[in-house]
């Protein structure tokens, strides 16, 4: 069946512009709170009956072209030896983070297929209930981001144990990255296995280093990992604060790349000559009001000038205090603008 998701990944022209939203299931929805209960974060995301009526609310309700699965970057180190915490208000915490090689050496890589076996059964749990034209879209962290967190123990500024150990201990970092790249490939090629359609790579504090850092310590393990993955389904590169990195992550070859509201999404993607692209509004302007979430949709639209292979999305992820009427709003005016958009 065609879909206008997987058409525009390949760059072929579609009927109207496909939108899913990058945390499409989440806090600011009600119904996310009903499912939710008073289960912890982790355990939610391990829940394969719960996750999968997560992600197939999210999709009916607002009427995105996508669904994404519901899950978490973080679970896939848990089997690996860290021990993963959800602090509510917080955020997520590894309560012993990386700091040595011991700790590196220590690390386990399994097979998804027992590592993480909760997986296969969200997917399926996901594709027994969701409409045969809408797509189903994995994810997992990229190495980089990946490591932030398993090195720094949680969300952090300015990534000192991380970059430490990237500059003073090259040998240990690449180990490390080796395990996750396996690890990760693993773990998306269970997902595919069990029937998602597409794969979104989320580097999201990749911004963070330089061109010439980037080069160095991570693209020879991104390219790694997507030349694992390669040629199942379509592979979609998320970063934010990452448009100085874009050339230099071309080089790993992802079918799609997504790009945030900090670069201007026309030039970019003729610059950066990737078949699609996927964004680039600034996820703040949906607690704005509804002529400014017209106005900023409608430029994000100009930019793409219709052209196949632009999937509407966010820069970044939906915030708690969003307003659910705006992303439905959002959603409904790029389906109405970009369908009366002559081609
Ligand atoms: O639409 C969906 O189905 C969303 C699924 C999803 C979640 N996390 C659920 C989640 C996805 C795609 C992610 C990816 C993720 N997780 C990223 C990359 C995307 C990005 O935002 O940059 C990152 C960095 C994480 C790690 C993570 N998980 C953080 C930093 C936090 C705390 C901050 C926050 O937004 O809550 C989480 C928790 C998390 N992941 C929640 C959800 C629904 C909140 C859990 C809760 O408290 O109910």
């Amino acid at each position: 069946m065609s879909n206008v998701f997987l058409d525009a990944c390949a760059g072929r022209p579609t009927p109207h512009t496909p939108i899913w939203l990058n945390r499409q299931a989440g806090r600011y929805m009600p119904e996310y709170h009903q499912v939710k209960g008073k289960l912890p974060s982790l355990d939610f995301f391990k829940d394969p009956e719960r996750a999968a009526q997560a992600t197939l609310d999210a999709q009916r309700i607002l009427g995105v072209d996508a669904a994404i699965m519901f899950a978490d970057l973080l679970p896939i180190l848990e089997p690996m030896g860290l021990q993963l915490e959800y602090v509510a208000g917080e955020g997520p915490l590894f309560h012993n983070p990386l700091r040595s090689e011991a700790d590196v050496d220590a690390l386990r890589v399994a097979p998804a297929e027992e590592a993480t076996p909760y997986i296969a059964d969200t997917v399926k749990n996901i594709l027994s209930g969701l409409p045969p034209e809408i797509a189903l879209i994995g994810f997992a962290g990229a190495p980089f981001t990946l490591a932030s967190y398993a090195i720094e123990g949680k969300g952090s500024r300015n990534y000192v144990f991380c970059k430490r150990m990237m500059y003073e201990q090259p040998e240990l970092w690449d180990r490390l990255l080796d395990k996750l790249v396996d690890q990760v490939a693993s773990y998306v090629q269970l997902q595919i296995d069990s029937g998602v359609q597409a794969v979104q790579l989320f580097d999201s504090w990749v911004g963070c280093l330089s061109v010439r850092d980037f080069d160095h310590y991570v693209l020879p393990h991104l390219t790694r990992l997507m030349d694992k993955l390669r040629g199942r389904v379509p592979l979609i590169y998320f970063g934010t604060g990452n448009g100085h990195l874009l050339d230099s992550a071309m080089k790993a070859s992802p079918d799609v790349m997504a790009l945030d509201w900090r670069v201007p999404l026309g030039a970019t993607w003729r610059r950066l000559e990737v078949g699609a692209v996927q964004g680039n509004l600034d996820p703040i302007v949906l607690c704005a009001d509804r002529a400014t979430v017209e106005t900023q949709a409608r430029a994000v639209l100009d930019e793409a000038a219709g052209r196949p292979g632009h999937i509407f999305n966010l820069g970044h992820g939906i915030i708690p205090e969003t307003p659910v009427d705006n992303v439905k709003a959002l959603v409904d005016f790029v389906h109405e603008q970009s369908a009366r958009r002559p081609a």
